[in-house]
């Protein structure tokens, strides 16, 4: 009984945990975009609503199927699922990649070139460690395509965690920060879950310890 408690809590279920938010609010934008329900805040994104709406899903499927994927007792035990459930990950994130670049040549900005600059590498940087990925699986090169599908899930939710940061800053503050400073943060944060990923890479290069 201790030893349930004691034991590190799986890294699917913080990464669920982590990615709530975002999960959330791509799970909602799938359906009031077709419904034209979106909030005032969001309309500035009805310019571009294929390319809002393929983001949501592929932004939600991405990042449910991401924990899952690195879960080694399902990969384990259902190798046929894994192998399925990464080819919807892998299109989920190079449509997630591609509607993001859409996104930021169709609608027009509010961030600063900072965070425009940032996403559109980012979405670059998340294409390229897909294929390498997928290259790997491919030649059953494990320990590279584990070390890629990793980089690719951190680049991909690093911009759509950032309310983990976002809501204590809101809070020490007593107001949300804007311009540059929340730009700052937020590609700050995106290279912090980068570096995260990264430490798992390293941690886990030898032996499948990651779950
Ligand atoms: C490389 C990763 C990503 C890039 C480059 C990216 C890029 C973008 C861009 C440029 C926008 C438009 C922002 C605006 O002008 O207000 C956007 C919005 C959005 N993104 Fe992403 N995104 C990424 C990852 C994700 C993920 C993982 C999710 C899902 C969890 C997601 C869900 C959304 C949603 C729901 C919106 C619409 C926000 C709204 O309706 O107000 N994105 N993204």
């Amino acid at each position: 009984m201790i030893r349930l408690f004691v034991r590190p809590m799986p890294l699917a279920l913080i990464l669920i945990f982590a990615t709530f938010i975002p999960m959330l609010m791509a799970g909602v934008r799938i359906v009031q975009i077709p419904a034209e329900l979106l909030p005032e805040d969001s309309l500035r994104l009805t310019v571009a609503p294929v390319s809002h709406w393929l983001h949501s899903i592929a932004g939600l499927l991405f990042g449910l199927l991401g924990p899952l994927q690195f879960a080694r007792a399902l990969r384990a035990r259902f190798g046929v699922l894994h192998r399925l459930s990464g080819r919807v990950f892998v299109v989920a994130g190079l449509g997630m990649a591609l509607s993001g670049l859409a996104l930021l040549a169709q609608v027009e900005s509010i961030a600063t070139a900072l965070l425009d600059i940032a996403r559109a590498a980012f979405s670059v940087a998340l294409f390229v460690a897909l294929v390498l990925g997928v290259r790997a699986a491919r030649v059953r090169d494990r320990s590279t395509h584990r070390a890629w599908m990793i980089r690719a899930y951190a680049i991909g939710m690093g911009g759509a965690t950032v309310a983990l940061v976002m809501f204590p800053i809101y809070l020490i503050n007593g107001a949300p920060i804007t311009g540059h400073a929340s730009d700052l943060v937020f590609v700050s944060w995106w290279l912090v879950t980068i570096g995260l990923g990264e430490r798992v890479i390293a941690q886990t290069r030898h032996k499948e310890v990651y779950q």
